[in-house]
């Protein structure tokens, strides 16, 4: 059952790791002088989160750590991405740094090396410090600078030893579902502030990279979720729904990061219009990266429907197979997504930092662990499906499942579980399951 067979062979120097990010799993909010963030508030309000869960304890791992360590270890894999809470190393946002935050991460890097696991760290996986939400968010253009104060308070303190580094992982969600779909903080619906907040997301990532460059040497790039959009139809109206969805979504970040420019489809069709940013703006956005990382769950299919927000609805995909998130399981949006971003953007090196599946998982352990065959299958079929990009050209370099522990999923609480190690959230108990087995197979194998 755990085999690895069916999964093609990758190259010696292919980076396997697991995935995690700091608000998700740690717990102890208010630990060792951490100021709130935007979650944290968040998540105590009541009716935000699904069936009332919440994110501290959650997992715990800021007590459990190490144990967290020793699992990363048994599996093998030489790499893991975690973020940074910005609000335990700035409390208030800004202002100096909070040893106590930092000594905490500064342990953990340390641990992970010592087995020789390389850290992959995000530098805001979405909490943002409360006093700054309060400012207005991404909204404030004192943000980007704001962030890389911050990075480089972090570059300083980690980067003698951290190598990889990203910038803001997945800006668009973010903006979308903070600022139009009104799920995430600050749960507005506010279509006109979107090109702004993407804006500013965008410069915070620029000028952090611009910090990054003046104080180490390391490797840095963007974290960005891509969802490939398929025309419902071959009506032209559909295939004109479909581009500029794919605009507002998947090339709203990477078309100025790596070409200096918004695209021009979504200059001319945003309701509302984009407004006219300046060059010297965007000029910083561009600064060179080393990598782009990208998070690939699923694919969107769309049709052409004025109520949606550039003209477009997506349609259900009837009889194919879902995860519990109810996202389409198809493996083959990634080798696409691959491809697209190679043909676009050039021959840039890849990292796949998220990709996994939510699955409905009984609560009751056997002695083997939790037996999870369709989490099995999704990873060997996205595994299949990167192995075909990379034979068509596409530059892939490593892998981090989403996710190392079931874990805290955003406004749907611990209900969505992603891990391939099952946490019993009321003891904090960890349980690999059949697929973190099966991951370590696949990690492991000398021989094929
Ligand atoms: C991504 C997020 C990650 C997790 C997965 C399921 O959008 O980056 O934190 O919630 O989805």
């Amino acid at each position: 059952m755990t085999s690895p067979s069916g999964v093609p062979r990758f190259p010696d120097s292919f980076v396997w790791g697991a995935a995690t990010s700091a608000f998700q799993i740690e717990g102890s909010l208010d630990a060792d002088g951490a100021g709130p963030s935007d979650w944290s508030r968040f998540a105590a309000e009541p009716g935000r989160i699904r069936n009332g869960s919440t994110a501290d304890p959650g997992c715990d791992h800021y007590r459990r750590w190490r144990e967290d360590v020793d699992l990363l270890d048994w599996m093998g894999v030489n790499a893991y991405r975690l973020s940074l809470a910005w609000s335990r190393i700035q409390p208030q946002g800004t202002g100096a740094p909070n040893p106590r935050g930092l000594d905490f991460y500064s342990r953990l890097v340390d641990a992970l090396l010592e087995r020789g696991i390389e850290p992959f760290v995000t530098l805001h996986h979405w909490d943002l410090p409360a006093p700054l939400a309060d400012a207005g968010g991404w909204r404030n253009a004192t943000l980007p600078g704001r962030f890389a104060d911050y990075a480089r308070i972090v570059f300083r303190a980690l980067g003698d030893r951290v190598t990889w580094w990203s910038t803001i992982n997945e800006p668009w969600v973010i903006a979308y579902a903070g600022w139009i779909g009104g799920v995430h903080p600050p749960a507005l619906r506010e279509p006109a502030s979107y090109p702004w907040v993407a804006h500013h997301l965008s410069l915070a990532h620029g000028e952090a990279v611009r910090a990054f460059r003046a104080e180490r040497e390391g490797r840095i790039g963007p974290v960005v979720n891509i969802e490939p959009k398929y025309p419902a139809s071959d009506s032209p109206e559909d295939v004109a729904a479909t581009a500029r969805v794919d605009a507002t979504m998947n090339r709203l970040f990477l078309d100025p990061m790596l070409l200096g420019r918004y695209p021009r489809i979504l200059r001319e069709t945003y309701p509302g219009g984009w407004p006219d940013f300046p060059a010297a703006e965007l000029e910083t956005i561009r600064a060179p990266v080393d990598f782009v990382a990208v998070n690939y769950y699923t694919r969107a299919v769309v049709r052409a429907d004025p109520a949606g927000l550039v003209g477009e609805a997506a349609v259900p995909v009837e009889g194919a197979a879902h995860t519990d998130m109810g996202w389409e399981i198809f493996p083959e949006g990634l080798t696409r997504t691959l491809e697209d971003l190679t043909a676009r953007y050039g021959r840039v090196p890849l990292y796949i930092t998220e990709n996994g599946a939510a699955l409905r998982e009984p609560e009751s352990l056997n002695g083997n662990g939790l037996e999870d065959p369709e989490r099995i299958a999704y990873l060997r079929s996205h595994l299949g499906a990167i192995r075909r990009a990379m034979d068509h050209g596409a530059d892939v370099r490593g892998y981090f499942v989403w996710s190392l522990l079931d874990n805290f999923e955003w406004a749907l609480g611990t209900e969505k579980r992603f891990g391939l190690v099952h946490v019993d959230f009321t003891t904090g108990r960890r349980t690999p399951k059949a697929s973190a087995r099966f991951y370590r197979d696949v990690i492991g194998r000398t021989t094929d």
